[in-house]
């Protein structure tokens, strides 16, 4: 079987995981990493013995990488005629400008939540729209929070129709290290609508979705309230049930210790998951509750790891590797491990 031979730009906070899940795929290759200087990830790259070739992202910063002793495997455009595709996982807006080189190049393109919706020919999840990324050049992925929140309400939407959604985001200000974004100990309140519910109604425009976000000094996942206006009437044994059975959702009970955003990372940490990363969404039991026919409950965003496994459906649906989501994300499952935990 061939391979999709998959190339990544940028090896920062996601880069780096991307490029560690793409590698566990049977059916992909990594070809590459791309960085423009010798960052902590680039030195433990290094360190770990090159498990990726290292391209250099920009011409002429070759030179920083080379002094700090890593070796360079060529520029981006070499790692272009290479790749299939190239997953970009570079900083906001820097996607776009990498676009043309691929364009040119003829490679395909996954770009991360910091750029522009438009860069894509689709924006694309897994779970919500598979069938639209089927055999497209270019998409957009979903930001972690978003990723996150598409998980429950298009498994309820499949299940019972879901008719609105109202979402609260306590959103981390920073990922763990993130000492350029300062000390941190305020909650900035954003104005207006969340860009996540019009994200949401992008994706699924069918379901009316809206809510607010507040900044919260904390560096372990974001927390989301969702409350759902579903179109039929569904009990709480049943959301329960769709909740559970969710590949990508694990489901813990605050009675077990799951107190805080940080029980999740602790718990990843514990299971021994490279760098505490998880790909699964967290809910909190207990805060599922119903009020009338509606319902709300609290997810844990780990934000640094959950757009892994979208982005890998990405790959399936451009290459038309699986010509239906159900056997797609089942695909990805089994080669990142992910399946049905029950109630933890
Ligand atoms: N961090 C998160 O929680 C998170 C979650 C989901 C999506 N995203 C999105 O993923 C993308 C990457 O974010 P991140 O958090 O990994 O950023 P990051 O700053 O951790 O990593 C970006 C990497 O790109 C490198 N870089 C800089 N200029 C470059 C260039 N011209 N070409 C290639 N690489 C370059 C940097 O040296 C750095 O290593 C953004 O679009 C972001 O919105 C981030």
């Amino acid at each position: 079987m061939k391979k999709i031979k998959v190339g990544i730009s940028g090896y920062g906070v996601i880069g780096q995981r991307l490029a560690e899940g793409v590698a566990l795929q049977g059916d992909m290759e990594v070809v590459g990493v791309t960085d423009l200087a010798p960052t902590l990830s680039v030195r433990a790259l290094k360190e770990k013995g090159m498990p990726f070739k290292l391209f250099c992202a920009v011409p002429g910063k070759e030179k920083d990488l080379i002094d700090a002793g890593i070796p360079v495997s060529g520029t981006l455009e070499d790692l272009c005629e290479e790749a299939d595709i190239i997953l970009d996982a570079s900083p906001g807006g820097v996607g776009a400008k990498n676009k043309e080189l691929y364009v040119k190049k003829g490679v395909r393109a996954i770009f991360q939540a910091g750029e522009a919706t438009s860069v894509g020919d689709v924006f694309f999840h897994g779970y919500a729209n598979y069938e639209k990324g089927l055999g497209q050049k270019y998409m957009k992925l979903t930001s972690c929070n978003t990723t996150g929140v598409l998980r429950p309400i298009a498994a309820f939407d499949e299940a019972f129709g879901v008719d609105r959604v109202i979402m609260t985001i306590m959103r981390r200000c920073a990922d763990p290290g993130d000492t350029h974004r300062g000390y941190t100990n305020v909650a900035v309140v954003d104005p207006g609508i969340n860009h996540q519910a019009i994200d949401v109604m992008h994706i699924l425009p069918h379901i009316e979705a809206t809510g607010s976000l507040v900044h919260f000094p904390m560096t372990h996942g974001h927390i989301i309230e969702i409350f759902v206006t579903p179109k039929k009437k569904t009990t709480r044994e049943e959301v329960l049930n769709i909740l559970t059975a969710h590949p990508r959702i694990r489901v813990a009970k605050i009675a077990h210790g799951f107190q805080a955003n940080a029980s999740f990372f602790r718990y990843a940490r514990d299971l021994g998951n490279p760098r505490a990363d998880m790909y699964e969404i967290g809910v909190w039991e207990e805060t599922l509750q119903f009020t009338r026919d509606e319902f709300f409950f609290k997810i844990n965003i780990p934000q640094e790891s959950d757009v892994i496994p979208e982005n890998i459906d990405g790959i399936r649906a451009m290459f038309e590797l699986q010509k239906t989501r159900d056997e797609a994300v089942a695909m990805t499952n089994k080669y990142l491990g992910l399946k049905p935990r029950g109630i933890m």
